[in-house]
């Protein structure tokens, strides 16, 4: 796969993580969501041809582009200097928060990081929202390690919050507002982060990262990018 050698063209498959509501979602069997979407406008403005999209745990894509088996990951991933050590971004192509997901009605209903010292906690294997909880609670001693919850998906952590099983999941803002809307959970609060969301390449594939961020530039001039936002988004 890929297009090591910088020629123009080529096939470039994409890799995902569905189950983040409404970046990937796999509905009756097939792959959707806003990047998904994305993804495909942006490349059909470039001289590449997507593949077929390979789905894997979230924090398995790294792995998974690096060596190859993928060209490109398409999965609301927060551009963070950490990755950046191993691989490379596009231009951002969307921006999030993260926010605190509590059961909806319940009776805990924490308005600060602080709140949910002491309390069972999940978030999504390798995410961002793993981050705030290991950074801000277990290392800041708030939260025994084992009071963390480590999920391969957000589908399983909002279920597990429904049934009383966690007191609390952190994750991207987008994507809980879409679990409030179609799930028993609500957000109790956001805490900044200012993330800002980019496609992952290798590092040394910049033909690719420079067709997409082309590819980008032209679905924002030409107004899919806002077609697409307002078709997966209310707001
Ligand atoms: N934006 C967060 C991160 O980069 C969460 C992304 C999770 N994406 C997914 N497809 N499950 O860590």
């Amino acid at each position: 796969t890929g297009n090591g050698t910088g020629d123009v063209g080529g096939t470039i498959v994409p890799g995902t993580a569905p189950g983040f509501p409404p970046f990937e979602i796999k509905e009756g069997g097939e792959l959707t969501g806003f990047d998904v979407e994305l993804l495909e406008a942006v490349v059909a403005e470039t001289s590449y041809e997507l593949g077929e999209w390979k789905e894997f745990e979230f924090d398995s894509l790294i792995q998974a582009l690096t060596s190859g088996n993928i060209d490109v990951i398409a999965a609301a991933m927060t551009i963070t200097e950490e990755r950046e050590q191993t691989i490379s971004f596009t231009n951002s192509y969307y921006e999030a928060d993260q926010s605190i997901l509590v059961a909806k009605g319940g009776d805990f209903s924490p308005s600060s990081l602080d709140d949910l010292s002491g309390r069972p906690i999940g978030a999504q294997k390798g995410t961002t929202g793993e981050q705030v909880v290991q950074e801000e609670l277990v290392d800041a001693g708030k939260l025994e390690p084992s009071n963390y919850k480590a999920y391969d998906n957000y589908v399983l952590a909002v279920t597990d919050l429904e049934n009383g099983n966690v007191d609390a999941v952190v994750l991207d803002k987008p994507v809980a507002q879409t679990f409030q809307q179609e799930r028993d959970v609500e957000i109790a609060f956001t805490y900044e982060t200012g993330e800002a969301y980019g496609f992952g390449v290798r590092k040394d594939d910049n033909a690719v990262r420079q067709a997409l961020n082309e590819g980008l530039q032209a679905v924002e001039e030409n107004g899919t990018y806002e077609e697409l936002r307002n078709k997966w988004f209310s707001e």
